[in-house]
């Protein structure tokens, strides 16, 4: 979603102003290790899905105006430091392609050459809690990215502006778009062909129903990033999965999403999450992203997957202990939230703290 617009003050400056609303994303096949740290290349493929922009998104306002005599940014509300080469490679690569802007009735008008020397000023909140293992890097960067390639009037397609989000923030790049989306890892060492690509849209499977039971809201102590380079360095798992495990389960899950097998999909998702956390294990020394808690929640929902003809319910953990429930209908959906209650009541000390539930859905651009 983008909403334009512009302030024209009494010493004829005059500010631009752009506003974009940007979806996380979870994966159910894990990005984890990178092969080139500062162009954020992965090792392997990865696959997620976008949630609804209701539930867990970011909205980044992105202001101009030559009155700015640098580029600034809060994040929920507090100043942060935009010195990180992330921010300052996005922003880079968004300028260079800033097309001209011209707004005659606002009095604005902005030349490609100009955009070198204008300064932005970036406002981001989220609305669920920041690094704790809900992708938020991966909606505040793609935000980002969106927003002021709106405010430069940049005119690349959405596979070209996830190759930008992805040198923000990998799992960015995914966020561009709804529905299923594919990073392919590329194997260029420009990166230029390491982006992302839709699977299915956001109509494709609406039966789903995604829950995320809120284990912590706390930041977690290892980020991704530090992670995942530890798990490069140290783990011989993470190079059997990077290169004989994904490159298998990709194609299997493109399959099941496209014929809507939930069996599969379930399977694989779940297979894919453990795997991970195994690598994590693995890592030395080795790191614990989810909980007791976490483990509970695995329990409850093999042993019900079981019990059942067909899984009712696909679980996934990224880097922290929240779990992301994926139902395979409405049915399943309210089922579930029953039997967490059931064996999580709430109450003071409640081992889970809330439920998220949405759709999953697509990056809304009124632009
Ligand atoms: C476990 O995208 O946060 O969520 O590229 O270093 O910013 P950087 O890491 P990030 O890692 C996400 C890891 C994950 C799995 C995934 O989203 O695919």
């Amino acid at each position: 979603m983008a909403e334009e617009a512009a302030v024209v003050t009494a010493e004829k400056s005059w500010v631009r102003i752009v506003t974009g609303q940007t979806p996380t994303n979870i994966a159910v096949i894990k990005y984890w290790g990178k092969r080139d740290e500062n162009l954020i290349l992965p090792i392997n493929d990865s696959i997620s899905v976008t949630l609804d922009p209701n539930h867990l998104c970011t909205t980044t306002t992105v202001a101009v105006s030559p009155a700015f005599d640098k580029d600034r940014m809060w994040l929920n509300g507090k100043e942060i430091s935009l010195a990180g080469d992330r921010f300052q490679n996005c922003l880079r690569e968004i300028r260079k392609r800033a097309t001209d802007v011209e707004e005659e009735e606002k009095g604005i008008k902005i030349a490609k050459k100009d955009w070198e020397n204008l300064h932005v000023h970036i406002a981001s909140y989220n609305n669920f809690p920041t690094a704790a293992g809900l992708a938020s890097s991966a909606a505040g960067l793609a935000c980002l990215v969106f927003s002021l390639a709106r405010l430069m009037n940049v005119k690349e397609d959405q596979g070209q502006l996830s190759a930008i989000a992805r040198q923000g923030s990998g799992s960015a790049c995914r966020s561009l778009y709804g529905g299923f989306v594919k990073w392919i890892m590329g194997k260029s060492e420009d990166g230029s062909d390491s982006f992302a690509v839709q699977v299915t849209d956001e109509k494709h499977w609406d039966d789903l129903v995604i829950l995320i039971a809120v284990v912590s809201s706390q930041q977690k102590e290892t980020s991704s990033t530090s992670g995942m380079r530890e798990s490069v360095e140290t783990s011989l798992l993470l190079k059997h999965r990077a290169q004989e495990i994904v490159p298998k389960r990709i194609l299997q899950m493109e399959e099941a999403i496209k014929n809507k097998d939930f069996p599969s999909f379930a399977r694989l998702t779940c297979a894919d999450s453990n795997q991970f956390h195994a690598t994590c294990l693995d890592t030395t020394p080795p790191i614990f992203y989810m909980n007791d808690t976490s483990h509970k929640i695995i329990s409850i929902v093999e042993k019900w997957n079981r019990a059942e003809t067909t899984p009712q319910v696909a679980y996934t953990f990224d880097a922290g202990p929240n779990a992301v429930l994926i139902a395979r209908d409405r049915k399943a959906a309210t089922q579930l939230l029953q039997r967490m209650l059931y064996y999580f009541p709430p109450g003071a000390d409640a081992d889970l703290n809330s439920f998220v539930v949405g759709d999953k859905s697509i990056l809304q651009d009124a632009g």
